[in-house]
C-alpha cells in the first residue's frame, strides 16, 4: 500500500466528499505503481507470451487511473483547470504556461475560463477545452 494511503489528520475532521477525494488519489497512485511494476516485469521476463500477458495487464492498470483521475477532475476545480492546461498540447510542457497566459483570449492567466476552439492561427491551447465537467 502506498506510504500516503493514510490520513495526516484526524478522520473525525474530514468531509465524506473529502474522504472520497483521497480514496481516489490513492487509488491513482496505487493504479501507476502497477504501471511501473509492470514495465519493469515485462523488460526482465524472457518469455515473450508472459511479456505479451504483463504488458496487456500494464495497459489495463492505465484505463483504471485514467478512470480514476478523470472522476478526480470532476470534483476538483483546480486540478481541472490545471489538466485542460496542460494536458493534450504539443507544446513543450514548459511552454505551455505562457503560451496559456499568451493566449488569443487575452487570458491574462493560466487559470481563465476555457474557450471555444482556436480559428485564428493561435497555438490553440483552449481548443481542445471540453465546456463540461
Ligand atoms: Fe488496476
Amino acid at each position: 500500500m502506498a506510504q500516503s494511503a493514510g490520513y495526516h489528520e484526524d478522520p473525525e475532521l474530514l468531509s465524506a466528499a473529502l474522504m472520497d477525494r483521497h480514496r481516489a488519489i490513492v487509488s491513482i497512485q496505487e493504479e501507476l505503481e502497477a504501471v511501473d511494476w509492470y514495465d519493469q516485469r515485462v523488460e526482465a521476463a524472457s518469455d515473450p507470451e508472459l511479456k505479451e500477458v504483463l504488458a496487456h495487464n500494464r495497459d489495463e492498470e492505465k484505463e483504471h487511473a485514467a478512470m480514476t483521475l478523470e472522476w478526480l477532475r470532476r470534483k476538483d476545480p483546480a486540478l481541472d483547470e490545471q489538466l485542460r492546461t496542460y494536458l493534450f498540447t504539443s507544446l513543450p510542457v514548459t511552454e505551455v504556461e505562457d503560451a496559456a497566459m499568451d493566449g488569443p483570449e487575452g487570458a491574462g492567466s493560466p487559470g481563465a475560463p476555457a474557450s471555444g476552439p482556436a480559428t485564428d492561427g493561435s497555438l490553440g491551447i483552449g481548443s481542445l477545452r471540453g465546456s463540461e465537467q
